[in-house]
């Protein structure tokens, strides 16, 4: 049972499982797994789609209930997670992400609770108590400073600034899904569980979400499929495969090099295995004839059985998938002509993303399309899809043009309650195959598994399906239809590394023309051999490789951040300037101005000026003995957390998380008690 409190001490503040067996359905997705995960710890958990990765997240978040063995969270831990949901709401971008944060929404509804008991009797004086905490409690929890602490996260995650007090439903599924990462991310917590954060990101936001988590100071386990992410936020790798659960200190490529080290040991071991099995199995087969020996035979078998067989290391072969031969290529594929691409609005002007558009798409050509966040990336591959017009110009299709669209959000085009085998069905019959029914559904089984859909799983409702198993099934589908143009918008969206790799083999045999958007540098890099760069409103070549496209990127998020500095630093600077002003000697235009002004005034302002430089002289002076705590206090955190990046032993591990997070709260006290300071210095000059 979870929580239960017979642990040994220490185990209350640290996640264990025991022997968890954890099922769905049929399938036994852990089987006896045993796993401590220590508080301030930095987990991946990794393992291929399907491996029931989410599943354990449910665990993990008491939506499901282990099927066997022991499974502990600490209870008092405060847990934050991305709402898988499409948020569906007026309220703006900032409620909605300040609404994360669960502690302060909690005081506020105490507060309101308290205020009405206490109008109703204000007498009472130990209403008055509780009303004057409910409202320190309040400012403990940071009410002052939520809206801006949301709105950094919110900008941070790529959105403008004018969209800050936009409602949550005028923004796109991805972004939406962005404002809910947001909004986890808002929530004070002791356990941050992230299930592929990455998914709806670019490069500049995921850069960004990379150097948040790096200053998280709570236990976090991150499900992703991406290396290079991985590798800068995580410390510890938890891998399933095989119904086990293995953990690894270390990040995503540090297990990578273990793991393949066991492999080739347990690929020794296989094979000496095989060898003993085949010597027992001989055993059993001569002497179970004899009805005289059949006792010892019966012992070996049983000894067969027992014999812990190493998995069979097969299951981790990569699958591959091929498309077919398109049947024509017209050429040129597509030409575009002075054409403008946005949205219409009902009652409004049309909302115009992209001006100006003319190019031609040639039979054969592998086109990335680079740029950054919401610059109409999308809106120019839906048009190209016929999935809405253009606003104004010519888009001309070559003749015998067939499309395989993959759209970023992939999963709508599936039913839940259907299986993979209805979906495929379905579509053979919409797309007019000459096909019989029942041969085809043979045809469409044995199609389905060719990509590892086989047995029960072509029955399985597509709702139940994992992210990954579901995106496999849109690509199948775009397989079947045999297009000569691809559209891909986020097509490494779920899916696990091995299946991008047999993506990026597939891609790069493939005959037709490939237009694609991605945010995997890996795929951009293997398939395409030149780039659109969607900005400012138009599509222009971009001249460069990916180097130079992601030096372009940083350079911009660069830039930007620079100018967001200089505005602070210029609001910081003009606090500081004050009280300089004040001690520093009148200049020679005051003094001149002074000379005008009579004795008595001169004295007064003298001693006024006098007075404040007094004042002022002590909150300097902790300025800057705080500026010194802060400067050694930052040096060691960076130490900390270079010793962190090291494989440690897990009790070293948690006492640095533990002297982390002390730090950490450290420096926010600073920091706030030297905003506050320096307010008051502003005061005094003002
Ligand atoms: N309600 C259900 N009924 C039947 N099978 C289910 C159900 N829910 C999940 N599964 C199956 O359990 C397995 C584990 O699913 P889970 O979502 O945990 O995988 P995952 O590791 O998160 O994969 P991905 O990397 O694709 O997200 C999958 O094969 C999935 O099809
Ligand atoms: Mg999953």
């Amino acid at each position: 049972m979870a929580g239960r409190d017979n642990r040994p001490y220490g185990s209350y503040f640290m996640i264990t499982l025991k022997n968890v067996i954890l099922r769905r359905s049929a399938k036994v997705l852990l089987d006896g797994a045993t796993v401590t995960i220590n508080p301030g710890e930095k987990v991946g958990l990794v393992g291929r789609n399907g491996a029931g990765k989410s599943t354990l997240f449910a665990l993990f978040n008491g939506s499901l209930h282990e099927d066997g063995g022991d499974f502990y969270v600490p209870k008092q831990w405060r847990m934050a997670q991305v709402a898988q949901d499409m948020p569906e709401t007026e309220e703006s971008a900032t409620d909605f992400v300040v609404g994360g944060d669960t502690r302060l929404a909690e005081l506020r509804a105490t507060l309101a609770a308290i205020e009405a008991a206490y109008e109703a009797n204000p007498d009472d004086s130990d209403i008055g108590m509780e009303l004057a905490h409910a409202y320190t409690d309040l400012a403990d929890a940071g009410e002052h400073d939520a809206v801006p602490r949301a709105q950094a996260l919110i900008l941070g995650l790529g959105f403008k600034s004018h969209e800050l007090d936009g409602p949550v439903n005028s923004f796109s599924g991805g972004w939406r899904m962005r404002l809910q990462l947001a909004r986890a991310l808002m929530c004070p917590s002791d356990l941050l569980l992230l299930d592929e954060p990455t998914n709806h990101l670019d490069l500049d936001a995921l850069v960004w979400l990379e150097a948040w988590l790096q200053k998280y100071a709570g236990t976090m386990i991150v499900i992703s499929h991406d290396r290079e992410f991985l590798d800068a936020v995580t410390d510890v790798t938890l891998h399933i495969a095989n119904a086990q659960l293995t953990r690894y200190g270390g990040n995503y490529s540090k297990f990578e090099d273990m793991r393949a080290l066991q492999m080739e040991q347990q690929q020794v071991a296989f094979s000496k295995q095989q060898d003993k099995i085949a010597h027992l199995q001989k055993f059993i087969d001569r002497f179970k004839a004899k009805a005289s020996k059949a006792k010892q035979a019966q012992s070996r078998v049983k000894a067969l059985e027992r014999m812990e067989r190493v998995a069979p290391l097969l299951a981790e072969a990569d699958f591959t998938f091929e498309f077919k031969e398109p049947g024509n290529i017209p050429n040129p594929m597509l030409s575009i002509s002075n054409a403008s691409f946005g949205y219409e609005i009902e009652g409004e002007e049309p909302k115009t993303i992209l001006r100006g558009v003319s190019r031609s798409v040639l039979a054969g050509q592998r086109i990335g399309i680079l740029g950054a966040n919401g610059q109409g990336k999308s809106t120019l591959v839906k048009t190209i899809a016929r999935e809405m017009g253009a606003l104004a110009g010519q888009v001309t299709e070559g003749k015998g043009l067939n499309i395989g669209y993959f759209a970023q959000q992939e999963l709508d085009v599936l039913r839940p309650q259907d299986n993979p085998l209805e979906h495929m069905v379905r579509m053979a019959r919409e797309l007019g195959s000459a096909v019989k029914e029942s041969t085809g559904e043979q045809a469409l089984r044995g199609f389905l598994g060719s990509f590892n859909f086989s047995g029960d799983m072509v029955k399985q409702p597509v709702g139940t399906m994992s992210g990954g198993e579901k995106a496999r099934l849109v690509l199948a589908m775009m397989v079947w239809q045999r297009p000569n143009l691809l559209l891909l918008d986020e097509p490494t969206n779920h899916l696990d590394l091995a299946t991008r790799e047999a993506l990026a083999v597939a891609l790069n045999e493939f005959e037709g023309t490939l237009m694609l958007v991605s945010h995997d540098r890996a795929l951009l890099r293997s398939v395409c051999d030149e780039f659109w760069l969607v900005g400012r409103g138009v599509v222009a070549d971009f001249d460069g490789d990916l180097d130079d496209y992601q030096r372009y990127l940083l350079d911009e998020a660069k830039r930007l951040r620079e100018e967001a500095k200089i505005a602070v630093r210029d609001a910081a600077a003009a606090i500081a300037a004050e009280p300089v002003a004040i001690a520093a000697p009148a200049p020679a235009a005051i003094e001149a101005a002074a000379a005008n002004k009579n004795p008595q005034q001169r004295k007064q302002d003298a001693q006024g000026r006098q007075q404040r430089s007094d004042q002022a002289k002590p909150i300097k002076r902790e300025i800057a003995q705080i500026d010194e705590r802060l400067a050694a206090a930052g040096t060691e955190r960076a130490a900390l957390e270079a010793r962190l990046a090291q494989p440690l032993p897990s009790a070293e591990i948690a006492e640095a998380g533990k002297r982390l997070k002390t730090l950490n709260d450290e420096i926010g006290r600073l920091e706030e008690r030297w905003l506050a300071l320096s307010d008051q210095l502003e005061t005094l000059a003002a």
